[in-house]
C-alpha cells in the first residue's frame, strides 16, 4: 500500500514509521520545512523510546520518506492519513480544527484515483462530515471516502501500543474504504487485534469517550487518595483491592498529582463543549476536569506542610518535570502548576529531568537546572518527586540525606515506601498513604 501521512508530529511520525515497518510505503509530510530536513537527517523532533531506530531502519529500506510536498505525496496514494494537531481553541475549549481543514483542502488538490482519507487526529463528532464536504467542494471530481481511525497510543510506549493495540476502531461508511483499511491493518488482524468497525461519528466519539473515561478513573482514585490521607488508609491497597475486580480493572488507578499531557486535559474539555452544544452535558467529565485542574496546584500544599507551613526563602529540589516518564513533553504537566505555586510561595527551585529540560525552559521561569538527581539536591531544603522516571526509583537515600539541609521527601508518585523512608530517618509524604489518625 502507498500511504501518505499528513502531519509528522507525535501521532503522524509514530504511525507512519510503524505502518512502514509493516511493509507499506509511507510518505510523512509536514509544512515545517525545518522539521522535515531534521527528519531526513535522522533527527527526531520528539523523544520516544525506539523511534529513532525504527525510522532509520525504514528509511534505509526505502519504505519511509519525508517531504513538504503534500500534493505530490497524495498522488498515487491509496490512503492519506490526517494526523495534524487539534489543540484547544483559545477562549472556549473546543478543539481547534484549523489544521485539519487546511490539510483536507490541500489533500483535495492532489487526489487521483480512489483514495481513502483517514482522520487519525482526535476530532469532534461531525469533523469527518466536514472534511468530506471540504474535499468535495475543493475537487468536485475526486473519488474518495473519509474514514475515522482514532489513535490510542500513549507517549513513551507509542510503538508498542501501535503494534500491539487493544483494538483498532474504524469508522467507515463505504465498502471500498473498508477493504483498503483492512488491507492496511492486515498485519494486526493476523496478530488477532480486535477490529471495531462502526459509523464515522461513533468512531469519532469513541476516542473522546475512551480518554474521558481514563481521566475519570484517575480522578476517582486521586479523590479516594485524599480521603485515605484523612482516615489513615492506603490508596495503593484500595486500588489493588478494587482493581482485581475484572469489571473495574487495575490500570489507571495510580494516585498522583493529577493527569497532564497533550490529550486528557484538552480532550476532556472538547468533549465537555461538544456535549453542552448538543444539549447533553456530561456532568461527570465536567467535574473530573475541574477537580484535576485544582489538584495540580494543590499538590504544592504537601510541600508547604512538610516544611512547616512556609517555603519562603527555601530551596526545593524537584525531580521530574515532564507530564509522565519516557517523554520530553511538558504540555499541561502537573510540574508547571506545582513549581509555580512553590515559587509564588517564595521558594527557589532546583530541577532535573532526564529528557524534559529543554521543553521546561520554554514554559517555566527562574529554575536552576542540574544534570543529575544528586547535584540537584545539594543544599536544597526538601526533595519533591513529581514524575516517576525509572532513574528516580532507586536513589541512594543516604547520599540524598547528606546533600539536603533536612531529610524531607515529598513523593507525588508513591515510588518509595513510607517504612523504608522512616528507616532512613526521612520525613516522608506520599499521596493517599495516611498514617492512622
Ligand atoms: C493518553 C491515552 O492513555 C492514550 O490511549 C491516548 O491515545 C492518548 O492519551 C491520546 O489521546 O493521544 P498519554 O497522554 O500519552 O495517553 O499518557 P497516559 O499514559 O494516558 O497518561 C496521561 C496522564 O495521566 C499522565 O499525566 C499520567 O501521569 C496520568 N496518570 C496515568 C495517572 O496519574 N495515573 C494513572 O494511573 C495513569
Amino acid at each position: 500500500m502507498q500511504i501518505t501521512m499528513v502531519g509528522s508530529g507525535y501521532v503522524g511520525l509514530v504511525s507512519g514509521a510503524c505502518l512502514a515497518d509493516f511493509g507499506h510505503t509511507v510518505s510523512c509530510i509536514d509544512t515545517d520545512a525545518q522539521k522535515i530536513e531534521a527528519l531526513k537527517a535522522g533527527k527526531m523532533p520528539i523523544y520516544e523510546p525506539g523511534l529513532q531506530d525504527l525510522v532509520a531502519n525504514n528509511v534505509r529500506q526505502h519504505r519511509l520518506s519525508f517531504s513538504t510536498d503534500l500534493v505530490a505525496a497524495v498522488r498515487g496514494a491509496q490512503a492519506v492519513f490526517i494526523a495534524v494537531g487539534t489543540p484547544s481553541r483559545r477562549g472556549d475549549g473546543h478543539a481547534d480544527l484549523t489544521f485539519v481543514y487546511q490539510a483536507a483542502r490541500a489533500i483535495a488538490a492532489g487526489l487521483d484515483g480512489f483514495t481513502v482519507v483517514v482522520t487519525k487526529s482526535t476530532v469532534p463528532v461531525g469533523t469527518g462530515d466536514e472534511v468530506e464536504r471540504i474535499i468535495r467542494e475543493t475537487n468536485p471530481n475526486a473519488d474518495f471516502a473519509v474514514v475515522s481511525n482514532p489513535e490510542f497510543l500513549r507517549e513513551g510506549a507509542a510503538i508498542d501500543d501501535f503494534k500491539r493495540p487493544d483494538r483498532i476502531v474504524l469508522g467507515v461508511d463505504d465498502k471500498r474504504a473498508e477493504a483498503v483499511m483492512t488491507e492496511i491493518y492486515r498485519p494486526l488482524y493476523l496478530n488477532q487485534a480486535p477490529f471495531v468497525f462502526t459509523s464515522r461519528r461513533t468512531s469519532e466519539l469513541t476516542k473522546y469517550a475512551a480518554n474521558a473515561f481514563l481521566a475519570t478513573k484517575i480522578t476517582f482514585i486521586n479523590e479516594i487518595a485524599d480521603l485515605c490521607e484523612q482516615v489513615g488508609a492506603n490508596v495503593q491497597d484500595v486500588a489493588r483491592g478494587i482493581g482485581l475486580d475484572k469489571r473495574i480493572g487495575s490500570k489507571f488507578l495510580h494516585a498522583g498529582p493529577g493527569y497532564g499531557g497533550s490529550c486528557f486535559p484538552k480532550d476532556t474539555q472538547a468533549l465537555i463543549k461538544t456535549a453542552q452544544d448538543f444539549g447533553a452535558p456530561i456532568r461527570i467529565v465536567e467535574t473530573v476536569s475541574a477537580v484535576n485542574d485544582q489538584r495540580k496546584r494543590a499538590m504544592a500544599r504537601k510541600v508547604f506542610a512538610a516544611l512547616g507551613g512556609s517555603v519562603r526563602g527555601k530551596t526545593i529540589a524537584v525531580l521530574g518535570l515532564t507530564f509522565k516518564p519516557n517523554t520530553d513533553d511538558m504540555r499541561d504537566s502537573p510540574a508547571i502548576s506545582i513549581i509555580t505555586a512553590l515559587q509564588d510561595g517564595g521558594a527557589r527551585i532546583n530541577a532535573f529531568d532526564p529528557e524534559g529540560m529543554d521543553q521546561a525552559r520554554q514554559v517555566l521561569d527562574d529554575l536552576t537546572y542540574f544534570y543529575d538527581p544528586y547535584s540537584c539536591c545539594e543544599k536544597a531544603d526538601a526533595l519533591v518527586i513529581v514524575t516517576e522516571w525509572d532513574a528516580f526509583r532507586a536513589l541512594d537515600l543516604n547520599r540524598i540525606k547528606s546533600l539536603l539541609t533536612a531529610p524531607i521527601l515529598v513523593d507525588l508518585r508513591n515510588i518509595y515506601e513510607p517504612d523504608d523512608l522512616a528507616r532512613h530517618d526521612f520525613l516522608y509524604a506520599g499521596v493517599g498513604r495516611g498514617s492512622s489518625p
